[in-house]
């Protein structure tokens, strides 16, 4: 019998990927806040069930008939215990036998991010898990930050000259739904990274070719960075994160490149340049 696997985050910038990597679209079960939202989104031949990490309720229809989970934490659900804990205990009881969990690159080092505090929850489970631990998307700059560098022509963040291994949604997207669908990637943790560092006057440097006009890295300082966030209206929780996770790749700890996604996929990682030509009317 086939397996039917949970896709929660299934509209966000990676779950969407999974759910277009998932050829057999009947062996997938998508976990929404708001189904017909979802529906419009993407399209009306997938199964949809209500689901929030909030609501207890709504993990026993979600749950029903499942076998593997790919888990997304909301970015705006950061305790760990009182948010996303009581739907994984759900799933365990419901007799899920893997989850398979978007994480962050550095996490072992990084004991203060809820990505941390999942992935212990999830070894201690009684699941199976497998970890996605993905560098920097290179979507940031096309959905959080697109605004700053379509109007001002501007990226905006504080890492100094230090080098970022972006990697695109779509490779993330793509090796979840392969790890999803085959056997062997159990207790199994994967850095999935691009194949190349760019440091982020690299980066404005690709952009202003593709886009043909001058894109500027600001270069701002942390305490800049934060004023420029809280002027555009950004959330201070949101913004403070944003601002440690930053300053830690300041430090150096995003330029580890890693071979996960080539050994996965069988191809080579998508490359920052073809990012901006595919992504190119986002700043237009
Ligand atoms: N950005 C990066 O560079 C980066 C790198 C590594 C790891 N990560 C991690 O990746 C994760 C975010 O992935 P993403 O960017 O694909 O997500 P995203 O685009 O931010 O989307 C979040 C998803 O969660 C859903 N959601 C929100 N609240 C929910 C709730 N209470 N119950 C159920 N679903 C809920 C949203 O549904 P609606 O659309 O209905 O709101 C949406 O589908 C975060 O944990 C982040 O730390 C990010």
């Amino acid at each position: 019998m086939t397996e039917k696997i949970l896709i929660t985050g299934a509209t966000g910038n990676v779950g969407t990927e999974v759910v277009r990597n998932k050829r057999d679209k009947s062996s997938i079960r998508i976990a929404v806040l708001d189904v017909p939202k979802a529906r419009t989104a993407l399209g009306d031949d997938l199964d949809y069930v209500y689901f929030d990490f909030l609501k207890p309720e709504t993990f026993a229809n979600a749950f029903a008939g499942i076998d593997r989970v790919f888990l997304v934490r909301p970015p705006s659900l950061s305790n760990v215990q009182r948010d996303i804990a009581p739907a994984l205990q759900a799933a365990w009881e419901a007799g899920v036998k893997q989850v398979v969990f978007l994480s962050l690159q550095g996490v072992e080092q990084n004991w203060i991010t809820p990505h941390y505090k999942i992935e212990q929850l999830l070894r201690n489970s009684g699941m199976d898990w497998t970890f996605l631990r993905a560098s920097f998307f290179m979507q940031n700059l096309s959905t959080t930050h697109r605004e700053e560098i379509r109007e001002s022509s501007e990226i905006v963040l504080p890492v100094g000259w230090a080098k970022t291994s972006f990697i695109d949604v779509r490779d993330i997207g793509a090796v979840a739904a392969r790890v999803l669908g085959e056997e062997g990637h159990e207790n199994r943790a994967y850095t999935l990274t691009g194949g190349e560092t760019l440091d982020y006057f690299q980066a404005a440097e690709t952009m202003s070719l593709i886009l043909d006009r001058r894109i500027r890295y600001a270069n701002p300082s942390a305490v800049g960075f934060i004023w420029r966030q809280i002027a555009r209206g950004r959330p201070l929780g949101f913004t403070l994160v944003m601002t440690m996770l930053y300053t830690l790749t300041r430090f150096g700890n995003a330029a580890e490149v890693t071979s996960d996604v080539h050994t996965i996929l069988q191809r080579p990682p998508i490359r920052f340049q073809q990012y901006v030509q595919d992504y190119r009317h986002c700043w237009t």
